[in-house]
């Protein structure tokens, strides 16, 4: 190997290596790295139409986009019950601030919250299963990244309480609801 293409091998190894950790630290959330995972986020749960549920007044046709994201005071009722598309701030309380970005991910991928339980069918984590895990840190980095807005959303719900709570009925052609 001449010296020329001997230092031209050198510098593209150090070059990946510096990449591949640049990528590795990408997975943290300080630094221009977090800041570009951040802004992938922010793409997708825009493209996602994470707010056309997840956003108060959507469902009605008002969406108040300065509670962003805060949950829906109108659930879906289904045939397993009533299911209100929670709050997605980090507020400790109401929200999923005391969620780790993982586990964030991992409900994305898999439905599974801590605590173990499969999430209703309306929110699409079927198809969100084909994220890359990249991208579903990406989205957890950006959700972990909103201002924390108090807002409480019911949990799921009998079907039996549709009776005192809003929510919009899913009916199958020739089923009653
Ligand atoms: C069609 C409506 C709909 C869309 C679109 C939707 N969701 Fe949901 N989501 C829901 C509903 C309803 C629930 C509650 C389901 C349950 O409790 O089983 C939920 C639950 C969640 C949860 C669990 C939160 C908790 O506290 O248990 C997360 C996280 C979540 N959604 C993230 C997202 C993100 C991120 C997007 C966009 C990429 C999104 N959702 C798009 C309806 C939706």
């Amino acid at each position: 190997m001449s010296k020329a293409n001997w230092i031209d091998w050198l510098s593209t190894g150090v070059l990946g290596g510096a990449a591949a950790i640049a990528m590795l630290l990408g997975f943290g959330t300080g630094g221009a790295a977090g800041a570009s995972l951040r802004a992938r986020g922010d793409y997708l749960v825009h493209i996602m139409d994470c707010t056309g549920c997840h956003t108060p007044g959507t469902l009605s046709g008002k969406p108040d986009l300065a509670a962003f994201l805060s949950g829906s005071d109108i659930g879906f009722r289904l045939p397993g019950g009533i299911f209100f598309p929670s709050n997605l701030t980090p507020d400790p309380r109401t929200g999923i601030g005391g969620w780790s970005r993982a586990e964030i991910a991992r409900a994305l991928r898999t439905g599974r919250i801590p605590g173990g339980r499969e999430l209703a069918p309306i929110m699409p984590w079927r198809s969100f299963a084909h994220l890359t895990p990249r991208d579903a840190l990406a989205i957890a980095t950006y959700l972990k990244s909103l201002p924390p807005i108090r807002h409480a959303v019911p949990g799921p719900q009998p079907p039996s309480a549709a009776a005192r709570l809003p929510a919009m009925t899913l009916v199958l052609p020739g089923r009653r609801p």
